[in-house]
């Protein structure tokens, strides 16, 4: 116990100066950002739009005053190269194109400016290594390349610099421990995860510290083994910038302290250095029925403390894939796919879900398979995805305005 401690402490020292260092920063901005919800969230606006095009699983990221939503699957099962934009400033939809059509992107943001969309497979399931680049100061498209191509890579927005980690990779067996780091000045350089079990995790930030996780998951039960089944995954990575003046900001990863519950399916974000990652489901055991059982729990992962806490909290439902988003102090889950139009809303400054929310704000149309962006940390969006059971894909959008 005591040895474990200390190994504890030793990874955790160097990342917790870190995170004293810029938390001062960070409450200032918070204060800022927090201040910019209506904090009642029976006050949140709502209205509606469409996508330029009906799909499902599309690659979701914000940027600036914007909202991007990539890509995805048609209803013939067809990949789409669109990019519809929602602009708040003009309060206006218009499109672009990726470079190359494809599914299974992961989305992310960088520097407050550019919002990336990396790797995906092709219709032949083959992993790509194209970064599709945004730049929302200019409205310009470019392009980047991945180290190793893969599908469904993780997005980690450091605030100055942003990590692109693990997915897919050769075969759909196969999980990579590839990371890709890209700068402020678009300069991309590849490394490895630090873990004992190629991990395809969730990734959270919180740009405004500085810190972001790569968690939980799945994982190859055998590392190393080509062909392998896989398991819940409780691997935990830290990552971290360090800003010091007149130097380029240093990205540090470290092992954290293994994930609390694990189990597949769940999804998180974070505000105020509060991580929380809710819902998913677990496998019975081999000895009872063969059975799926969704839960309402909630683990919280504290920058400050560098602890995950098991939290009493729990969901008002069981939700396996909910979208979560960060709305200035909240911390939003909705849909997944044991459907439920309602919304439950995490304060991080009480720590508490808060009540008494009705069905106000909740989802008009179900839907499954959507994609969400929140537009200056207080338009909530949600776009896209598959109706009427999963039979139709969509291309209603519903936008939830918290911003004061
Ligand atoms: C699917 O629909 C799109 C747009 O309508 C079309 O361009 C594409 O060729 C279709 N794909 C197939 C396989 O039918
Ligand atoms: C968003 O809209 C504003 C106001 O019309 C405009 O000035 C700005 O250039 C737009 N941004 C992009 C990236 O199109
Ligand atoms: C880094 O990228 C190069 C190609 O640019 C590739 O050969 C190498 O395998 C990559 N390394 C890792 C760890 O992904
Ligand atoms: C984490 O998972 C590994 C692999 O399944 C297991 O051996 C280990 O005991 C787990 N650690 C904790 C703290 O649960
Ligand atoms: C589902 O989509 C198909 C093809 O676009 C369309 O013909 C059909 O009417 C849709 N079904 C519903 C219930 O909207």
């Amino acid at each position: 116990m005591h040895q474990r401690f200390s190994v504890f402490f030793a990874i955790f020292l160097p990342l917790l100066a870190i995170a004293q260092r810029v938390r001062c920063l960070a409450a200032a901005e918070t204060a800022q950002t927090g201040d910019g919800v209506v904090k009642d969230a029976h006050a949140w606006g709502f209205s509606g739009g469409m996508l330029s095009v009906p799909r499902s699983s599309m690659a979701a990221t914000s940027v600036g005053h914007l909202a991007l939503f990539a890509g995805g699957r048609l209803h013939n099962g067809s990949y789409s190269d669109v990019v519809d934009i929602y602009n708040r400033t003009a309060n206006a939809w218009s499109t672009a194109h990726l470079s190359i059509g494809r599914s299974s992107i992961g989305a992310g943001s960088l520097a407050g400016r550019y919002a990336l969309f990396a790797g995906g497979l092709d219709d032949s399931f083959k992993p790509m290594t194209r970064v599709d680049v945004f730049d929302s100061e200019t409205g310009e498209w470019s392009t980047l390349e991945l180290g190793t191509p893969r599908g469904s890579p993780r997005i980690v927005d450091l605030g100055p610099a942003a990590a692109i980690v693990g997915g897919l990779s050769g075969d759909l067996q196969y999980l990579s421990k590839a990371i890709d780091y890209v700068s402020a000045d678009l300069q991309i350089a590849n490394a490895t995860l630090d873990v004992d079990y190629p991990q395809l995790g969730l990734a959270i930030a919180d740009a405004a510290s500085g810190v972001g996780l790569f968690a939980a998951g799945y994982e190859n039960d055998r590392p190393g083994d080509r062909f392998n089944d896989f398991q819940q995954s409780n691997q935990t990575t830290v990552f971290s910038i360090a800003t010091q003046p007149g130097a380029e900001p240093a990205v540090g990863a470290s092992r954290g302290q293994p994930f609390p519950y694990p189990r597949w399916g769940a999804a998180g974000a974070a505000a105020n250095g509060v991580f929380a990652v809710g819902g998913g489901h677990l496998f019975g055991d081999a000895s009872s029925q063969a059975q799926t059982t969704v839960v309402d729990r909630v683990d919280i992962f504290s920058s400050r403390t560098g602890h995950w806490s098991s939290s009493p909290l729990k969901l008002s439902t069981p939700r396996d894939y909910p979208l979560v988003q960060a709305v200035g102090d909240f911390i939003v889950f909705l849909g997944g796919t044991d459907q439920s139009k309602d919304f439950d809303i995490l304060d991080t400054r009480s720590g508490a879900f808060v009540a008494g929310l009705g069905h106000r704000p909740a989802l008009y149309t179900l839907r499954t398979d959507a994609a969400a962006a929140t537009v200056d940390n207080c338009l909530l969006i949600v776009a896209g995805g598959l109706v009427y059971q999963g039979r139709n894909a969509t291309a209603s959008v519903e936008m939830f305005d918290a911003c004061k």
